[in-house]
């Protein structure tokens, strides 16, 4: 686990969102270890049955109900945010809206005066970022609380994002994207973006509003990453394939992608190649996190 310096009393609690997810489910079960107590959100009390187990609290609701939100970020001295979808959303930014304007009149009305929220790398930006803008539009709505001590953690591409690759290496013998092979993209393991999240709510070391950003490890290009997955799965002339940007899309819908967020992850893929959507801060020590492409790979292989 990341480094942790518990400061917490006895009657303070955390509220984690998507608990049941990526970066939510670790951040709920370190926390517990350390002897926190927390607060787990999620749709179904069956996916939370584990982390109540292990002495989570949880409330069951959907994260557009801002009054379920708001019942459940009450008493918490800080909560863990994010933005859930459903890929097949017919229309992607306004349902980023319902949720993060939910989000923000829970805390209101909830007096909750600690913020973590997870945003991505890009989110400097108001548009030509794809599905990016709906963090941009969050992180304004989070700017405008008074009273909030609000922590933005912009984190590079999900090393996650990838393992879909796998179907498609399965079906076609290759790995396609829209991404230029040799760009170098910050990708990172959702749970260095889990273990920076924890560590911040250990140490509360933030104060008004304060943007950092989670690289990973290192830069890596699509074409980078397609070979180290070649190499792990006995494939080592695997290709990666740049897709023109409606080839993209056009993939993105037959996996079951709407054609609104397919074409917003086309425009992403443009801003990225065009290196609009980049990190504002460039790589040091404090933004750069701990596992490898390869160390994940590795893990999700299992050799
Ligand atoms: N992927 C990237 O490269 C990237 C990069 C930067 C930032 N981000 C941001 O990171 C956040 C995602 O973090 P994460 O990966 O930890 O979350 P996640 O695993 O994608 O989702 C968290 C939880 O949300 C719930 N959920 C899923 N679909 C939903 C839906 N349609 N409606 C309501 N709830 C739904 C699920 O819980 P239940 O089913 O149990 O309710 C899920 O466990 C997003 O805001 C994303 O934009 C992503």
């Amino acid at each position: 686990m990341c480094q942790t310096d518990k400061r917490y009393q006895e009657d303070e609690m955390i509220t984690v969102m998507g608990a049941t997810g990526h970066t939510g489910k670790r951040i709920v079960e370190e926390l517990l270890k350390a002897g926190e107590r927390v607060r787990a959100l999620g749709r179904s009390a069956e996916r939370l049955e584990a982390l109540e187990k292990a002495g989570a609290e949880v409330r069951v609701g959907e994260p557009h109900d801002a009054a379920y939100l708001a019942e459940a970020f009450r008493g918490a001295d800080a909560v863990y945010t994010l933005l859930p979808y459903d890929p097949s959303v017919a229309n992607y930014m306004a349902q980023q809206a319902t949720v993060g304007e939910a989000i923000v009149r829970a805390v209101r009305a909830s007096g909750v005066r600690r913020v973590v929220a997870i945003s991505s790398v890009g989110a400097d930006l108001a548009s030509g970022n794809g599905p990016i803008a709906s963090m941009h539009e969050q992180e304004l709505r989070l700017r405008a609380l008074s009273g909030v001590d609000l922590l933005i953690l912009r984190a590079g591409a999900f090393f996650e994002n990838l393992l879909p690759a796998f179907w498609m290496i399965e079906q076609h013998g290759l790995v396609a994207d829209g991404v230029g092979a040799e760009v170098p993209v910050p990708m990172i393991a959702s749970k260095d973006i889990a273990d920076a999240a924890i560590a911040a709510l250990f140490s509360r070391d933030w104060h008004g509003t304060q943007v950092r950003e989670l690289l990973g490890q290192r830069d890596l290009s699509y074409g980078e990453a397609t070979r180290i997955l070649g190499e792990h799965l006995g494939r080592p002339d695997l290709p990666y394939v740049q897709l023109p940007y409606d080839e993209m899309a056009g993939m993105l819908v037959d996996a079951g992608f709407s054609a609104n967020l397919a074409g917003l992850y086309a425009e992403l893929a443009e801003g990225i190649n065009d290196r609009r959507v980049k990190s504002l801060e460039g790589r040091n020590p404090g933004n750069t996190t701990a596992t490898s492409f390869e160390a994940f790979v590795a893990e999700v292989v299992g050799n």
